[in-house]
């Protein structure tokens, strides 16, 4: 858990960016709509939920700073009989007094009132620019003589950057459910029918083990549906002989996870899977081994693709130069996708890849990226053996920058050949 020591910390260091004369102004996420009067689960704002820890809607966090002083204030829902019948119990005012270490509690509905006394005199405006509209207007409504509107998510997203050892111990322990949950897939695969069976055992493990929610939603992706990157509808046979691809991670109390692992359907891999897989597992173990502190994301990208292309030039998927085929982009075909993302609080971390001047940000102690090399070879693709086709594989582990290095957390799921197969085909 992250104490709320830890959430304070985090609002000095905010408060002490802004500028002088300011008033900054985080809202709770607002619920989703499914369909009709249902609604998708509800899940907090990244940033607002990283600075205040509250997970409840409608509430708002606001730092006011004079000359150099600034308060901090939480804005949360009123305690109400009626509403807490259908919808459950609310923290309420006096309750978060008590909990969080702000200046001061106010209720949701004041929150016009207090905002029209924060912004007197008050030069700067910080708020999330992705913020809907309805809301805009009301923080532009009493700001009439204000110098400057500045995103207060891009502030906030370059703090999430860093992972503390309270926000690191999460992202463990949600890899941790994630691997029990693709152990299970593999032990299971070769009895199960469908792809969303599959699915389901996934997600029963990841709620099993208190993981509330998927990170993203899971690609099971047998055979050829692995060629379609963003595969989600899971809906297809798995056929003996195929591999499956499947891409599911837990959140954790926030925190995301995101794991893929390829595994075959009949327990054991054909030669040509085998060959494929070897390479992709070969450049993903080059890539993780160079990561350290200083190092640029686009340093690992260029090298994941000049390995991925030889490798594939190896087996003859492509033909000809290395160089070349890399200049005219051939290997982009196959291997389509970045390297890595960032991995935090969101699954694809909202934190910046360069600085506000334009350089890219190096690899620094505490960032945490995915590694994800794949090859996606599709049944219909004339141009490669024919051995190759139908084959989408994926490998992806979760990687903390150490002092150093790094540390693979992700290092425990099963991904060498024959520790898959001997899971495939142990008895359950
Ligand atoms: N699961 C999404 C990704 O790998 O980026
Ligand atoms: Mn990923
Ligand atoms: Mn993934």
């Amino acid at each position: 858990m992250i104490s709320e020591k830890e959430y304070r910390k985090r609002r000095v260091r905010l408060g002490r960016k802004l500028k002088p004369m300011s008033v900054a102004v985080l809202f709770a996420a607002e619920p989703k709509t499914r369909s009709n009067d249902t609604e998708y689960p509800y899940r907090q704002n990244s940033n607002f939920y990283y600075m205040s820890g509250f997970k409840e809607d409608k509430s708002a966090l606001v730092i006011v700073k004079g000359a150099k002083k600034f308060h901090t204030y939480l804005f949360v829902a009123k305690k109400d009989k009626t509403q807490e019948l259908w919808h459950g119990k609310r923290l309420g005012k006096e309750k978060a007094k008590e909990l969080f270490l702000v200046d001061d509690v106010f209720e949701i509905d004041e929150f016009e009132a207090k905002f029209k006394e924060f912004v007197d005199k008050k030069q700067h405006i910080y708020h999330d620019f992705t913020l809907e509209y309805a809301k805009v207007k009301v923080l532009k409504r009493y700001t009439k003589n204000i110098q400057s509107y500045e995103n207060l998510a891009s502030y906030v997203e370059r703090m999430r950057l860093i992972k503390s050892k309270s926000e690191i111990k999460l992202i463990k322990k949600a890899i941790n459910i994630t691997k029990k949950a693709h152990h299970r897939a593999m032990k299971r695969a070769k009895k199960l029918q469908y792809e969303y069976e599959l699915q389901a055992h996934i997600e029963y493990v990841f709620k099993k083990n208190g993981a509330y929610s998927d990170a993203y939603t899971s690609i099971v992706a047998c055979g050829n549906s692995a060629n379609t990157l963003h595969y989600v509808n899971n809906n297809k046979k798995l056929m003996q002989g195929n591999l499956i691809l499947i891409d599911a991670g837990c959140e954790y109390e926030y925190y995301a996870s995101d794991i893929t692992r390829t595994i075959p359907v009949s327990g054991s891999y054909t030669k040509a899977q085998k060959e494929v897989y070897a390479m992709v597992l070969h450049v993903q173990k080059e890539i993780i081994k160079m990561i350290r502190p200083g190092i640029f994301k686009s340093t690992l990208q260029k090298k994941s693709e000049e390995l991925l292309c030889q490798g594939m030039i190896d087996l003859g998927i492509l033909k000809g130069k290395c160089k070349e085929l890399i200049k005219e982009k051939a290997h982009k075909k196959y291997y389509p996708h970045g390297i890595g993302h960032w991995m935090g609080l969101d699954v694809h971390d909202e934190c910046p890849y360069k600085k506000p001047n334009g350089e890219e940000i190096a690899l620094q102690q505490g960032m945490v990226m995915t590694i994800e090399p794949g090859i996606y070879l599709d049944a219909e693709d004339e141009n490669i053996p024919k051995k190759y086709r139908d084959i989408g594989i994926r490998i992806e582990d979760d990687i903390l920058v150490t002092k150093n290095g790094c540390e693979n957390l992700s290092c425990a799921i099963a991904k060498e050949i024959d520790e898959i197969t001997r899971m495939s085909n142990s008895i359950r």
